[in-house]
């Protein structure tokens, strides 16, 4: 099929270049002109393993192109996903005037019916304001527009793999359109691709399910899946916290809880909590629909209170063993808001790196893929490739995001490096015996404190 995605961000991107490399059409295209002539001189503008050799295939095949002239990707395809972004207002309402934009250019410069596939997580009901908004935008164009809602589940740093092996395709319609989508999806359905994670190894059974629904309830599902995952963390974070006050290890109790089906163990890494475009905002969002219909969904907002003490936390384990702050040297481990991407937005890494500076901190900071983005919103860290250079003369290394790298750093030679061995580690990435064994100080959530006799007495 002839398809058009508007927005090239994380999800458009994504969602373009895996549609193309599974035999469709594709158009991508965004008002961004500079990401336009990034893609078209073949430079991929994020982070996201397997993305740039998705699109190198798709390129070569000849499935997928990009414009900075929606109308041109509008007039060329059958269906269109709008995937632009619907970032949070004041309020903690989604500000959907990107899609409100897309609409009207859809209305205006489309020349036949089309299939619009909001793919932008979105507040419940807004396909329907959306096709109101296509009807209003193209009155006495004699064309229609018929709206699905499906919301994509994709995580940043596995995007790729998520989109060719997902649990679930969900697909919300008012009408008939479930069979174009079912058309759409039909290589991942059928297991017709060639996988580019695991080549010939993943076999070809068909994995996922096409869950056809209405509008609102698929826009609803993905609100309610996105929070009841913020709210697992946040548990595991309380519990975590207790866990230090009762002397109990957080990591042997969430791995216990997880073994329980019902339960389930991914979601449930305690630390400095979820960051990201998604989780914070999609939370905010769906408290703030909750409210407008007079449902006070309190636990979802203590969800988010006890997210935002994470930081407030993890500043008070740096206290706890470094006393003062001010005037010290400071290695931060990871500027990411998680592993596998270089995606800093609503980073809690960024945060920690505001509170050290606020104290005057001398914060030297690593990434593996994220510095260039750091940098161009907190110039006033010192940024390092080589995380060993990082930790030189540091008198803590505060980790912040879970990359492997980080715990299979090796600590003897960064131990060496340090003016004190201190580690203290927001993602309860490292072993407290190993570190012990290494002869560390070390502070994480929820387990063992190692080293504490030098800790301050104060907390
Ligand atoms: C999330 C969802 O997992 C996706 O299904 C969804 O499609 C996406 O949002 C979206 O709405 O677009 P993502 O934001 O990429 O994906 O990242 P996650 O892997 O969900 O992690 C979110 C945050 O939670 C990260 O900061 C991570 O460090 C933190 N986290 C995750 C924990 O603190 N503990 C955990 O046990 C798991």
């Amino acid at each position: 099929m002839h398809l058009a995605v508007i927005g090239c961000g994380y999800v458009g991107l994504v969602t373009g270049a895996c549609l193309a490399e599974a035999g469709h059409d594709v158009v991508c295209a965004d008002v961004d002109a500079a990401r336009i002539a990034q893609l078209n001189a073949g430079i991929v503008p994020i982070y996201e393993q397997y993305l740039d050799k998705v699109l190198v295939s798709a390129r070569e095949a000849g499935k997928i192109s990009f414009t900075a002239d929606a109308g041109e990707a509008i007039r060329c395809s059958d269906a269109i996903f709008i995937c632009v972004g619907t970032p949070p207002k004041e309020n903690g309402d989604a500000d959907l005037s990107a899609i409100d934009n897309v609409a009207r250019q859809i209305a205006t410069e489309a020349r036949s019916c089309k299939l619009v596939i909001e793919k932008s997580t979105v507040p419940a009901r807004t396909g329907l304001a959306l096709r109101q908004a296509l009807t209003a935008y193209s009155r006495g164009s004699g064309l229609t527009f018929r709206v699905v809602s499906n919301p994509e589940f994709l995580r940043e740093g596995t995007a790729v793999e998520d989109f060719f092996h997902p649990d679930r395709i969900v697909v919300g319609v008012e009408d008939e359109s479930a069979a174009e989508m079912r058309e759409i999806y039909r290589p991942i359905l059928e297991h017709k691709f060639r996988c580019p994670v695991h080549q010939d190894s993943c076999g070809s059974a068909p994995s996922a399910q096409l869950l056809v629904t209405t509008v609102n309830s698929a826009e609803l599902i993905k609100h309610a899946s996105n929070s009841f995952l913020a709210l697992k963390i946040s548990y595991a974070n309380v519990v975590a916290d207790l866990c230090e006050k009762i002397g109990a290890d957080v990591e042997e109790v969430t791995h216990a809880m997880g073994l329980d089906p019902r339960i389930g163990g991914q979601f449930l890494r305690a630390g400095l909590g979820f960051g990201g475009f998604c989780f914070p905002k999609d939370l905010q969002a769906f408290v703030h629909l909750a409210g407008t219909v007079g449902i006070d969904f309190e636990i979802l907002k203590a969800a988010e209170r006890v997210n935002k003490q994470r930081i407030d936390r993890f500043v008070d384990k740096v206290h706890q063993a470094l006393w003062v702050v001010k005037g010290k040297r400071l290695a931060i481990l990871g500027l990411a808001f998680k592993a596998g991407t270089d995606d800093i937005r609503f980073s809690p890494a960024l945060d920690v790196a505001q509170r050290m500076l606020a104290e005057g901190a001398e914060v030297h900071a690593t990434d593996p893929v994220a510095l260039s983005r750091a940098k161009a919103v907190l110039p006033q860290l010192t940024y390092h490739d080589d995380p060993y250079e990082a930790l030189h003369n540091a008198e803590a290394a505060l980790i912040c995001t879970e990359w492997n790298g980080f715990r299979d750093l090796d600590w003897q030679r960064a131990g060496k490096r340090m003016a004190r061995r201190l580690v203290i580690d927001g993602r309860n990435l490292c072993s407290p015996a190993h570190m012990r064994d290494l002869d560390f100080e070390y502070f994480s959530f929820g387990r063992e404190l190692v080293g504490a006799s030098l800790a301050h007495a104060a907390h």
